[in-house]
């Protein structure tokens, strides 16, 4: 099969993930970047210079314009929602950065409005994209070392900056929603089943000038009832602990271990299981993600992060969140 052209895009924030991963992606796929949408126009035209982008204008301008396929919104978590739907309306395709929506509700809308626009909507989870989980996977679903019984993972960091949004309960902060997503995305891909949230204890911020607490650091306790019998998930996320990510697979005859388990790009990926050793040669996630999208995009290839998918991690992602600060203030 011939791969299709690339699409022609859109940014959508002049944000730090667009500047150190995904325009980078998108020059190696070959994918133009038509314009850029940012809310200050000197920020933005300062950001397109030095990324040699062509056009800057405001969000509305830059969808209104008919020389872009695609979208990539990489916006605070509060505002992936209203931008995916306009650019829905406009007619783009989008690819909007994790977590995707703040509910699954709001997942929901999005589908319903994918749906109608006829335009593909994918949440950016680009460790999906990284050669080693499908290994990973595949040892966990094959017979030599028996079945998947027990998953743990940590994903931590220091967030130093108080004015970050991640510490705004308005615009999605948090360390479930920032850094939790990833841990659960990859349980939830390897028990191949949706979890039960059996239980959550978290640190919670004081509440800010609007009332909003966020939660600073997570435990997370998950059950997948697999057609093997009960898999236990156990993962933590905080930013307040240096910077950790792990992530292990017990299986019935030896532990499968993942030294960078959230797609890191351009690093060499060390997958372990039992005695045997898997190393992947340094890759990059995110434009092997921008290249799937565009052949799915354009109808070659099933979408391998579908909306549906998106809207199950946001159905568990709600019932952590209501653990973590209480069914009556979610
Ligand atoms: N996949 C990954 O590896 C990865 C890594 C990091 C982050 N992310 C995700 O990417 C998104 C952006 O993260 P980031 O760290 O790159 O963000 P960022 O650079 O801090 O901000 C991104 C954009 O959001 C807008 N913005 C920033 N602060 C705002 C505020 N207080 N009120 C309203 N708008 C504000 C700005 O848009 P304008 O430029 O238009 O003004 C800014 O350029 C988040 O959803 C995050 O979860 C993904």
């Amino acid at each position: 099969m011939t791969s299709p052209p690339p699409l022609r895009w859109g940014l959508i924030g002049a944000a730090r993930i667009a500047a150190s991963a995904l325009i980078p992606a998108f020059r190696s796929t070959g994918s133009p970047i038509v314009a850029l949408g940012c809310s200050d126009p000197v920020r933005g035209a300062a950001f397109a210079a030095k990324h040699e982008i062509p056009h800057v204008s405001g969000y509305a301008g830059l969808l209104a314009r008919d020389d872009i396929d695609a979208v990539y919104i990489a916006l605070p978590n509060h505002a992936h929602l209203p931008l995916t739907l306009a650019a829905l309306a406009a007619g783009k395709h989008v690819l909007c950065e994790k977590p995707l929506a703040l509910s699954a509700d709001e997942a929901r809308q999005m589908k319903a409005a994918a749906s109608t626009a006829k335009r593909t909507v994918m949440e950016a989870f680009m460790h999906r994209f990284h050669p080693q989980l499908a290994r990973a996977q595949a040892l966990v679903h094959g017979e030599a070392w028996g079945p998947l019984k027990w998953m743990r993972s940590h994903f931590t960091y220091t967030l130093h900056d108080p004015a970050d949004v991640r510490w705004s309960r308005r615009m999605g902060g948090g360390a479930l929603y920032d850094l939790g997503c990833y841990p659960l995305s990859v349980m939830r891909w390897l028990a191949g089943v949706e979890p039960v949230v059996t239980g959550v204890a978290a640190g919670l911020t004081p509440p800010d000038a609007e009332g909003g607490r966020v939660d600073h650091a997570a435990h997370a306790m998950l059950r997948f009832d697999t057609v093997h019998g009960d898999v236990t998930g156990h993962f933590d996320c905080a930013f307040s602990l240096p910077p950790h990510a792990q992530f292990e697979a017990l299986l019935r005859d030896g532990i499968l271990r993942l030294e960078t388990p959230f797609g890191w790009k351009d690093v060499e990926a060390v997958l372990r299981i039992g005695d045997h050793v898997e190393r992947f040669a340094p890759c990059d996630p995110y434009a092997l993600m921008v290249r799937h999208f565009e052949t799915a995009a354009q109808g070659h290839e099933a979408l391998r992060i579908t909306l549906d998918d998106s809207i199950a991690q946001a159905v568990a992602m709600d019932a952590l969140l209501a653990g973590a600060h209480g069914a009556a203030n979610v």
